[in-house]
């Protein structure tokens, strides 16, 4: 059998499906392989050292897959970890023309696009939000942006937990962006800065003026992969094009299968990996 090299996908646990989604719909030519942490989920209200080893494990994982190429579908792991992995750990790595890329950047390069008031709502994880770094990106990109953060630390356990739809999330979920809207009222645009949160956007819509527009990662890493690839031909010439997906989970694989298609909008089997 021909060895396969796929795009490695990566996230803590489900978030990153809505990502996938995009970027298979967009490419779907490409060999795949999915791994949600959700045994270690969520990431976001743990340290940097952990996100980064856990992170560290999962890529190392991919590449023995044969992956050359991870997008890390998680703005915690982008915040936390893809930093420290680019430029301390791969270089060391066996084979280290292999990629990994992250979230943030794309996003912040066409925030500015949405934008006319010029302030943006940014609503992630205790970790993505305290690591400052989509402030950092933003003003890099669009110095005019004011950032406006807000962290939302109860969203993701409930997601992962499949009480998002109860009557006590619509509590959590009106909670953070009140307190949002409340702190900077000139926001026209809010930022889905965690792959977990388009799952919840209906509702995240719902409780916020009908003048902001509610923004979503998929699409932005999408198009920015594909990009990517036509900017870098020695990587897209190493991968593989079979239209194959496979998905991994480190917690349990029914379980995983059972929530997994709200999120990819399809079917998903996985398989268990003990990490
Ligand atoms: N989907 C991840 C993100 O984008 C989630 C986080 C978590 O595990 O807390 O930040």
């Amino acid at each position: 059998m021909q060895a396969t090299h796929p795009i490695g996908v990566f996230d803590s646990g489900y978030g990153g499906l809505t990502v996938f989604k995009s970027i298979a719909d967009k490419l779907p030519q490409y060999d795949y392989i999915y791994l949600g942490d959700n045994g270690r989920a969520p990431y976001g209200n743990r340290s940097f050292e952990t996100v980064h080893e856990y992170t560290l494990e999962c890529v190392e994982w991919f590449f023995k897959m044969g992956c050359p190429l991870v997008v890390l579908a998680c703005n915690t792991a982008s915040a936390k970890a893809l930093r420290t992995i680019q430029q301390q750990d791969l270089p060391h790595m066996e084979d280290p023309s292999k990629r990994v890329l992250g979230v943030i950047r794309p996003t912040a390069e066409v925030i500015g696009n949405y934008t006319k008031t010029r302030h943006v709502g940014v609503l992630g994880t205790k970790g993505t939000i305290n690591s400052g770094s989509y402030e950092i990106e933003i003003s890099n990109q669009f110095p005019d942006i004011e950032v406006h953060q807000q962290a939302c630390p109860i969203w993701v356990p409930l997601i992962e937990n499949g009480e998002h739809n109860s009557e006590g999330a619509d509590f959590f979920i009106k909670k953070y962006l009140d307190e949002l809207i409340t702190k900077a009222p000139q926001i026209d645009t809010v930022l889905l800065a965690c792959t977990h949160y388009p799952i919840i956007i209906d509702k995240i819509k719902s409780h916020l003026p009908e003048n902001i527009k509610v923004v979503a990662q998929g699409d932005i890493v999408a198009d920015s992969l594909e990009h990517y690839l036509q900017r870098h031909s020695e990587m897209e010439s190493r991968l593989t094009k079979n239209s194959t997906m496979q998905f991994f989970t480190t917690d349990d694989a029914n379980d995983f299968n059972a929530h997994a298609s709200a999120f990819f909008g399809r079917p998903v089997q996985s398989n268990h990996l003990a990490i």
